[in-house]
């Protein structure tokens, strides 16, 4: 689809633009913040130099995107309150050392939209902030992989931390889909069908869950559990 120039003119374009871009400022600072708050939690020297990397990504993220911001010449806006609420959750559980409570929330679930996000808006944006969000959504795709080899990594066949993961993942889920449904009006403006949105959110969410590896029955909760607070946040 080819993008139509004169949208950057329009208001409520540049609005849902603002709002876009404050999000995944917030999300970026998010990261580089707790990802060396997990160093500790490291052993492995190849994860260690990957997990440094990732915190070197995450700064140069959130220069792109400040960068558009100003090539776009869009106002500084609030992030939204489960933006914030993120903020809160993440480095809360990184400075209490619940290191599985903090990468479910912080790369799982928050790096998971972003990953979402960036895929599906690329197409709906300017050539020039679309490379940004491409370029930005396959370092994403590296440290989700990167994460969950360190959540499988630290859970290995414990069934008390198989437990911890669980429950922190369903306390974590409103927050989650509050921040996709904060997406709708952003969605409206960009003409992105936001019923496809969520749903490819989900449906990146539960590959996710498949990938750790767990036994069955754990990730069959994981799913149900997702798909209760997806019924109740229609
Ligand atoms: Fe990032
Ligand atoms: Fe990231």
């Amino acid at each position: 689809m080819e993008f139509k120039s004169e949208l950057l003119d329009s208001p409520g374009y540049r609005e849902a633009l603002a709002a876009m871009l404050a999000q995944f400022l917030l999300g970026e600072e998010i990261s580089f913040t707790a990802v060396p708050m997990g160093l500790e939690f490291i052993t492995n020297e190849d994860i260690l130099r990957q997990i440094e990397e990732q915190l070197e990504d995450e700064k140069r993220h959130h220069k792109m995107f400040a960068a558009e911001r100003v090539r776009l010449g869009l106002p500084t806006v609030e992030p939204v309150e489960a933006m914030h609420r993120f903020n809160d959750v993440v480095i809360d559980r990184m400075r209490k050392r619940d290191i599985i409570g903090g990468v479910i929330s912080g790369c799982f679930m928050l790096e998971g939209a972003a990953f979402s996000t960036l895929l599906t808006h690329c197409d709906t944006v300017d050539p020039k902030l679309s490379a940004v969000f491409k370029e930005i959504v396959a370092d994403e795709a590296r440290h989700i992989s990167l994460n969950i080899s360190v959540l499988r990594d630290i859970v290995g066949d414990d069934a008390a931390k198989m437990e911890a993961l669980v429950e922190v993942h369903r306390e974590t889920l409103p927050m989650l889909f509050s921040l996709f449904q904060s997406f709708q009006a952003i969605n409206n403006e960009l003409a992105v069908d936001n019923e496809w949105f969520t749903m490819r959110c989900l449906f990146h969410h539960s590959q996710r869950i498949r990938r750790l590896h767990l036994p069955n029955h754990i990730a069959k909760v994981m799913l149900t559990d997702t798909m209760a607070v997806a019924q109740s946040s229609k």
